[in-house]
């Protein structure tokens, strides 16, 4: 027997836990992905520029960066089919399909030349998506890659200045979901940024609920 595509058992899976869910989840999540909205209004890529979303999801935070910085092209990717059915019809309902772009692919490894024909990008951000990712460090490593300017990431932390009642329980709840907040998360991103040479902001929201990392070039400096 060949061993399994982990890609295809991942995107299965994604695929399972959206199916319905992406209809309500743009509704429900804005109650709790804490931070995004900073994050995007943060990206401030230049006039002309391009910015990628790894994990795009609905394309929520496309449609919201490319209404924020309409001289921009966006493009954005995700392992599961479903999301992206719903991102495609979000862009197009915004009108904005001449400037985002979605395509399927797997954050661990993916080759955006094939992809979107272009390899470097002048902002690149991850939403939510490492912690529902297996293998996530790769995908800091790839962000980091196909980034000639910044790189933005938000995702749950550790939770670590909130009672601990609080944290079993979404712990308990993100688990439903396939979601585990990564306790190393700055860590590898500290460490992948220092082998580019680039240096990392890393600031901690609402008690440690959600924790956003900045990874800037020798010359932006967060
Ligand atoms: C919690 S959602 C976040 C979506 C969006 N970034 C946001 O902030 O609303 C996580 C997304 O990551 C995607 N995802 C999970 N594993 C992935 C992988 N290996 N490659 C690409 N996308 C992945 C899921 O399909 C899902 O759309």
């Amino acid at each position: 027997m060949s061993a399994p595509d982990l890609t295809a058992v991942h995107s299965g899976l994604m695929d399972r836990v959206y199916k319905r869910q992406r209809h309500v989840y743009d509704l429900t999540r804005k109650y709790y992905l804490l931070g995004r909205d900073r994050m995007v209004s943060e990206l401030d890529p230049p006039a002309g520029g391009a910015v990628l979303e790894l994990g795009c999801g609905t394309g929520r935070n496309l449609i919201l960066a490319a209404r924020r910085f309409p001289d921009v092209q966006f493009y954005g990717l995700d392992i599961s089919a479903e999301m992206l059915a719903t991102a495609r019809q979000s862009i197009a309902r915004a009108g904005l399909s001449g400037r985002i772009t979605v395509a399927q692919a797997d954050a661990t490894a993916f080759d955006a030349q094939a992809l979107f024909d272009r390899r470097q990008f002048d902002r690149v951000f991850i939403s939510y998506a490492l912690s529902m990712i297996p293998g996530w460090q790769r995908s800091v490593s790839a962000a980091i890659a196909a980034a000639a300017g910044s790189v933005h990431i938000v995702d749950f932390g550790q939770q670590e200045r909130l009672p601990g009642w609080f944290r079993s329980l979404l712990r308990g709840w993100l688990a439903r979901f396939h979601v585990s907040p990564r306790p190393g998360l700055v860590q590898e991103i500290q460490a992948a940024a220092a082998a580019g040479g680039r240096t990392v902001d890393f600031v901690s929201l609402y008690r440690g609920y959600a924790w956003l990392v900045t990874v800037a070039t020798p010359t932006e400096r967060p």
